[in-house]
């Protein structure tokens, strides 16, 4: 387990595809991600054996909040593309429960998962892609310390619009940890 302030992050389950489901079939979820397909169960099913194959590294990670005594899914995460020789690596995430948008935490989960790839992993640079309509997105990385970094001008279409595509990083030479 990664633990944060309010959070943590968990290897996925087999029981939690049903909510990702639900979630990425949710048009105020997908607005912002790059998706075009209907996601069914069978497709979950079978993102999920295939991401069991990959490196430990590169599992996803459901993110919880507590919740009374326990602790409740609301969303996942991870760290995936890890280039070993660049020590470079791409993050992404999404909160599904829209109950839990704009409460920080997106920002809380983006500075668990860079902790996690400067301190544990020894990346050098974690970057991410946000399609520029994402203003929420946005600012959520620029708290955890992402910097923009570049534009692909009618990166992704979505919605009947091209739209851009920000990239954003964090370096680990400029990554101020909290505390
Ligand atoms: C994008 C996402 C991860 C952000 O998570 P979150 O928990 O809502 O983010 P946070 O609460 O940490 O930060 C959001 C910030 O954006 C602000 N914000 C929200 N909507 C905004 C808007 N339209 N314009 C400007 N700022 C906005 C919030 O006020 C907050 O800033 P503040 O803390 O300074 O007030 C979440 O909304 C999500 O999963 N969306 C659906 C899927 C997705 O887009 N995934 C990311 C793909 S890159």
């Amino acid at each position: 387990m990664l633990y944060g302030k309010r959070i943590r992050l968990r290897g996925n389950e087999r029981s939690d595809l049903p909510k990702f489901v639900e979630w990425l079939n949710d048009p105020d979820v997908r607005r912002t991600l790059s998706m075009s397909m209907p996601i069914s169960q069978a497709i979950e099913e079978q993102w999920f054996e295939n991401m069991l194959k990959r490196p430990s590294e590169e599992q996803s990670l459901g993110i919880e909040i507590k919740d009374g005594d326990g602790w409740r899914l609301i969303g996942n995460c991870g760290i995936f593309d890890i280039n070993w020789r660049a020590r470079s690596a791409e993050v992404g995430l999404f909160i599904g429960d829209k109950s839990c948008w704009n409460k920080g935490y997106g920002t809380e989960v983006m500075r668990l998962l860079l902790r996690h790839g400067f301190e544990t992993l020894n990346l050098n640079r974690i970057f991410l892609r946000v399609d520029a309509a994402n203003l929420g997105g946005i600012r959520a990385y620029e708290k955890a310390g992402f910097v923009h970094e570049g534009r692909f001008r009618q990166g992704t279409f979505q919605g009947g619009e091209y739209r851009d595509m920000l990239f954003m990083s964090v370096l680990r030479s400029e990554w101020i940890p909290e505390k």
